[in-house]
C-alpha cells in the first residue's frame, strides 16, 4: 500500500467513526512512514496517537485524592501501553464451541478456583493460554469468559504500540507491563500476539527478534501463578514455535458447524421473543452459512431482526415477538459470503 492508501483508509474510518480500524489504519501509516524514511511525520503521528489515546483514558480517570489516586500515578508510565482494563461478566454461557474448547476452558477456570487446593499438593497451576483459529470465532469471547468467570481485572494489551516503539523497547515495555500484572494479581490478554513477528520485517536489527522472543520467555517464568496470561492470533504461523511451546494451554476455534451455528441463533435469541416466518426453511439457510464465523452469522442474524422489525411496524398483529423473514436473512448471509469471497 502506498502512504495515500493508508490515508484514504483513515478519512473512511475517520468519517465511520469506526476507532478500532481508523487506529490500525495509522498505526500502519506509523510503520509505512518509518519504513520510508519519513521519520519526522512518523514521530508527528504517533504523538498524536499517544495523546487521543492518553485522553480516552482520562476519561476514566478516579478521583483525585481517593485511594485511586495514588494507583493511577503508577500507573502513568504504562498507560501508553495498555489498551484498556476491563472486568467482565461473561461466563461459560455465552461461548458456543466444540467439546474441546469447552471443557478445557472450564478446567483452565476450575484450576485458577482451586488454586488454594493445587497449591497445597504442590501442583503447579496453568496460567498462560494460547488462543488462535480464524477471527470472529470466539479468542476475545474466551478471555472475557475467563475473566468474568474468575472476576478477575483483564488489562488487555496494546500489542502494536509495544512493537512499534523504538529498537530495544519493545523488551522494556513487555517488562513493565508484565510488572504491573504481576503486582496487581491480574489477567493479562495480548491480542494479535503475531505482531510480535512484525519486528522482523521492520528493524534492521534480526537479532530485535530473539531478544524480544528471550524477554517474553523470561517474563513467563516470573510470571506469579496468580496472574494470568492470555494471548490470542489469528496467524499462528508468524509465531516463534519456542514462544508457542511455554504456553500451558493451546485452544484453537474453528468456523462453526450446522449445530454450532444453531446453538448460536438460540444464544442470539436468547429472550425467545422471536421466531423465524418459514421455520421449513432455516436448515438451509444453516447450511448456507457454513463457512462464515460467529460473528458474521450474528451479525446477519440481529440484521435480519431490525429489519423485520421495521417491517412489521404498522402492521396488525397480536403477538409481541417479532417475527424473523428467513428469506431476508438468507439473503444477508449471501451478501457476507459473497463480501468474503472477494475479499479474499
Ligand atoms: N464461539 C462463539 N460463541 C458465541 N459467540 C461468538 C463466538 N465467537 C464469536 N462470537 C460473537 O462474535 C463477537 C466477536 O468475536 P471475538 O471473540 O471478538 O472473535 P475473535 O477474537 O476470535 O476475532 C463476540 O463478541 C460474540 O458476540
Ligand atoms: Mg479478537
Amino acid at each position: 500500500m502506498s502512504q495515500f492508501d493508508y490515508i484514504k483508509d483513515i478519512a473512511k474510518y475517520g468519517l465511520e467513526n469506526d476507532r478500532e480500524k481508523l487506529l490500525a489504519s495509522l498505526n500502519e501509516l506509523i510503520e509505512h512512514s518509518k519504513n520510508t524514511k519519513k521519520l519526522n511525520l512518523a514521530i508527528q503521528l504517533q504523538s498524536i496517537l499517544k495523546d487521543s489515546i492518553r485522553q480516552e483514558q482520562n476519561k476514566h480517570l478516579v478521583k483525585v485524592g481517593s485511594p485511586h489516586h495514588l494507583q493511577r500515578i503508577n500507573d502513568i508510565e504504562t498507560d501508553d501501553l495498555i489498551l484498556e482494563k476491563i472486568t467482565s461478566d461473561y461466563t461459560l454461557e455465552n461461548i458456543i464451541g466444540d467439546n474441546i474448547i469447552k471443557s478445557e476452558l472450564s478446567f483452565f477456570i476450575q484450576e485458577h478456583a482451586s488454586s488454594e487446593l493445587l497449591r497445597k499438593y504442590e501442583l503447579p497451576i496453568a496460567n498462560k493460554v494460547f488462543l488462535h483459529g480464524p477471527s470472529g470465532c470466539g479468542k476475545t469471547l474466551a478471555s472475557y469468559v475467563i475473566a468474568g468467570e474468575l472476576q478477575k481485572m483483564m488489562i488487555v494489551v496494546n500489542l502494536g504500540a509495544i512493537v512499534s516503539s523504538k529498537l530495544g523497547e519493545t523488551s522494556k515495555n513487555l517488562a513493565k507491563i508484565f510488572k504491573k500484572a504481576s503486582s496487581e494479581d491480574c489477567i493479562i490478554f495480548i491480542d494479535e500476539f503475531d505482531s510480535l513477528g512484525k519486528i522482523r520485517d521492520y528493524s534492521q536489527d534480526h537479532g530485535e527478534m530473539k531478544r524480544v522472543v528471550n524477554t517474553i520467555l523470561q517474563l513467563f517464568d516470573y510470571l506469579p501463578q496468580s496472574s494470568m496470561l492470555i494471548a490470542a492470533s489469528n496467524q499462528i504461523d508468524m509465531i516463534d514455535s519456542a514462544l508457542l511451546r511455554r504456553f500451558d494451554v493451546n485452544l484453537k476455534f474453528n468456523l462453526p458447524n450446522e449445530e454450532q451455528i444453531l446453538a448460536l441463533i438460540k444464544l442470539t435469541l436468547k429472550n425467545g421473543k422471536y421466531r423465524f416466518d418459514k421455520p421449513n426453511e432455516l436448515s438451509r439457510v444453516v447450511k448456507d452459512s457454513l463457512g462464515l464465523s460467529y460473528y458474521s452469522i450474528q451479525k446477519t442474524i440481529i440484521t435480519a431482526i431490525k429489519r423485520s422489525l421495521f417491517e412489521s411496524q404498522g402492521k396488525k398483529t397480536r403477538s409481541i415477538s417479532i417475527v424473523i423473514q428467513t428469506q431476508l436473512w438468507s439473503e444477508l448471509i449471501n451478501a457476507e459470503k459473497e463480501a468474503l469471497r472477494s475479499s479474499l
